[in-house]
Parts: C-alpha cells; structure tokens; sequence
C-alpha cells in the first residue's frame, strides 16, 4: 500500500501556528503531498513521523554525503561536547581540519570557516571585489550560490523575462531586494563557451571574479563541455579575475580533491558547504595565498561568532577522514552504485512510457522529465532545461516514489552516499518498479 502521511499533516497544521509558514526554509515547501517530520535516519534509510522508511537519495539536501547519523561521527560529536560545544576562540581541531582540506585539494592553500555556503560565497565575492578594486561578479543563470541578496541572482529567471541569449536578465527571485544588487553582476549562459568569450570581453577591465557550480547540480545536473574550465581559467588569468569553484554539492563527492581534481582545473577560491560537515552546519573558503591576501592582511573582513564551532569541525575531521580513507577508491565506488540505479530507472521509464531521462555523472544525477513532443538528447543549459523539463510530470512521479519509499530531491536531484550499498539500490529499484505503474496509470496532464 502506498504511504500515507497522517502525522506529519497534522504536526504541520501545528507548525504553522508558531513558524512562519510551517517550514524553516522556503524550499521544504516543496514536498507533497505535505513537509515530512522525519523521526530516524541511518545510513540510506529515513523513518518519519508516521513510521513510514524511505531509501533517501536527498541526503540533507546533499550534505548527508556519509548517510544519516554514522555512529563514528555521532561519537565525534558527543566527545566533544563534553568538553565544550561552543567556544569562539581556537582550538587544535580547526588546525587538523584545515591542514586535512590542504592535504585533500591543491587550491586549498589557506582555509577559514563559516556557518553556512551562502556566508562563504559572500566572503569570496568580497575578497575577489578587495584583490581586483573591480565591482561586478560574473555569474551563469540557474546557478545557484546560497539563499542571499549576492547569491539568488538569475537563478530561477523566468522564461518570458530572461532576456535574448546574448544578454541574458539579472533578475532576482525574491522581493526585498535593492536593485542595485543586480547591478553587481554579469549574467552569461552555461557551457556555451564562444558567448562566455563575448560576455568578458564585453565587460573587460570589470570583471573581478567568474562564480560558477562546476557541476550545474542545481538546475540538472550538467556537467561542463570539454574547454569550458579551461576557458574560465585561461580568462581569468588574462584579466585578473578570481575563479570561484562554488564546490558546496560536487565537494568531496566527486574524489577527495573535490569536482576540480574530477575535472582538472585550478580555481582561486573553492567554497565548499554541505559534505565539508557531514550535516552539521559548516562551510569552509579555501584558496590560494594570492587570492586570500587580503584576508591575511586584514583589510577584508571575515568574521563569525560560530565559526569554527568545535562540534562541526569534530564532524568535519571524521567526515573528511571517511574520504581520504578511501584513496583511489573513490569516487569509483559511489559512481558504479549511481550507475546502476540510473540504468535500473531508464529500464522502468521504458517499460511504462514514462518520458523520464536521468541526466550527470551517476554518483549524482537529475531526473529529467521530457515534456510532451520535446526533443531527445542531453540538456545543455538552463534554457534548455525550462524549455524541455515537464516539472508537474516529474512532480507527480515524486509523489509516486516517496508514496512507496524512495526520496529524491523534490527539483529531481538524486545523490548516493556512502552509505547506500548495492542491495539499496536494488530495493530502491523495486520500490521505483511500483511508483512507476502508479504513476503511468494515474497520470494526467493538466488540461
Ligand atoms: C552550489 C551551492 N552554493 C551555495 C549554497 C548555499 O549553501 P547553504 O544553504 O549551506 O548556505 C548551496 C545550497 O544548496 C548550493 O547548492
């Protein structure tokens, strides 16, 4: 019988008397039929309030890269917190986990901690404004750098607003926000790397810092073209612009030296989030001496009651001990396990005539629902994707899947952790196997 969802309707009907709209962030929103209260995690599994177990593919929103609640850092965690949960002053711990991060990532020259990826993608747009005395930021639409005024720009544009391909619109999802912002940016297309040319050469002499997802996990899943790294780095250096790598969902996903080891390339400033923590609430800059000048000599200031909070870095040095333990093993392992979940899910789309098309790497991947009458083929950029993706389609297989136990991200992402073992994957898959007939049966386009 597929899951029913009592409890968490009626704890959410209570929520929304005393937080303000029931969620804690906007996007929990999201999960229908209602936002799940979630009880247990361990490992790839998720019991919430109603006694339903899910197979998660959400992970935290990424950041459960070692599955839910490994004993090992749940151990880490207590020990400390014995002797101290909060300190703002230093400690040996925030050395062993920064000299962990410069081991692991050859950028990674000099680090500092923060609370939160959105804080340090604010700190990186400030160094790379103080290196360059330049005030605009290139950016490429649907990439998505942290829930900020500086972050959400052209992240969501709508399709009869964005402007031609050339000069694509810097719009702001969110009200509140002084125009002026907007002003702070140049808006360029994803993985067309004749226009990004046209785009800097435009803005020439302005330009302090290229920020960009090196995986685009947050609108499909689209890796970037052949030259499109080395194009970055080969403009950056001519110009004097500081190459952000915005690693906060490929970090530590895509092997110990993160998506720019996977791909080959050399930013100037890393901000890594999610995995850093392993689901506690930490984000780290990292950089090379050049690029965190300015921090050294402190004339940028960065600064954080919370940072460097002793329980997050007793996480963070178990979860990137996890990492380098595994050598070359990874990210081979989780790659292989994504691989076949994204076969298994091709299989069953095929079998019930569903338009479904997962799209990335394996170990981290986007369901991509083809709209009625859309061509085949990868999607390219964010364009494309609004133009091809059938999102209520896709929504209502959501539904389906987490009716009978398996949780993707509710925009369609799916990430393995290193947690989740073959057999997950093959349960996983004959959970799918019933979402799929459900939903081939009861779906129905809106008239
Ligand atoms: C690529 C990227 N950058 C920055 C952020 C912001 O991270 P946080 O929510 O930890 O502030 C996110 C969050 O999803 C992200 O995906």
């Amino acid at each position: 019988m597929p899951y029913t969802f009592t409890k968490s309707s009626e704890l959410f009907q209570r929520a929304q008397r005393s937080i303000a709209a029931g969620v804690n962030s906007g996007i929990r929103k999201m999960e229908a039929p209602v936002p799940l209260y979630f009880t247990r995690g361990e490992g790839p599994n998720l019991w919430d309030a109603d006694g339903n177990h899910y197979l998660d593919f959400q992970l935290g929103q990424g950041a459960l890269f070692y599955g839910h609640a490994p004993a090992g850092m749940a151990d880490a965690i207590a020990a400390q917190a014995r002797l101290g949960t909060h300190w703002a002053a230093q400690c040996e711990l925030e050395i062993d986990v920064a000299e962990r991060l410069q081991a692991m990532i050859p950028s990674a020259e000099l680090v500092r901690f923060s609370n939160s990826a959105t804080e340090v993608v604010l700190t990186a747009f400030r160094l790379a404004r103080a290196h360059t005395g330049r005030k605009l930021i290139l950016r490429f639409e649907g990439h998505y750098h942290g829930w900020a005024d500086e972050g959400l720009v052209g992240f969501a544009n709508p399709a009869d607003k964005w402007g031609d391909d050339e000069n694509p619109a810097r719009l702001h999802p969110s009200k509140g926000v002084i125009p002026e912002v907007l002003d702070q940016f140049v808006m360029a297309r994803w993985n067309d790397v004749a226009h990004l040319r046209r785009r800097v050469d435009e803005y020439r002499g302005q330009i302090a810092a290229i920020i960009f997802e090196p995986v685009l996990c947050n609108t499909c899943c689209l890796e970037p073209v052949p030259g499109l790294m080395s194009t970055i780095r080969e403009l950056c250096d001519r110009d004097g612009m500081l190459m952000i790598s915005d690693e906060t969902i490929t970090g530590f996903r895509f092997g110990a030296s993160c998506a720019q080891g996977y791909y080959g390339y050399r930013p100037d400033l890393t901000v890594l989030g999610k995995a850093v923590g392993g689901g506690t609430p930490f984000a780290a800059l990292a950089g090379t001496k050049a690029a965190m000048a300015k921090i050294l000599s402190g004339e940028v200031i960065h600064a954080g009651t919370l940072n460097g909070n002793p329980l997050c870095l007793a996480a963070s040095k178990w979860s990137l001990d996890q990492v380098q333990a595994l050598g070359a093993a990874h990210p081979a392992g989780i790659q292989q396990l994504g691989t076949r979940l994204m076969d298994g899910l091709v299989q069953l789309a095929r079998k019930h005539a569903v338009p479904l098309h997962p799209q990335g790497p394996g170990l981290i991947f986007h369901a991509v629902m083809l709209k009625p009458g859309a061509v085949e083929g990868p999607i390219r950029d964010y364009r494309d994707y609004v133009r091809r993706h059938d999102a209520p389609r896709w929504a209502h297989l959501r539904r389906c899947l987490l009716e009978e136990g398996v949780r993707a991200i509710e925009r369609g992402l799916w990430s393995i952790s290193l947690a989740h073992r073959a057999s997950d994957i093959d349960e996983a898959l004959v959970r799918s196997a019933r979402a799929f007939a459900r939903h081939a049966a009861e779906w129905k386009p809106a008239a």
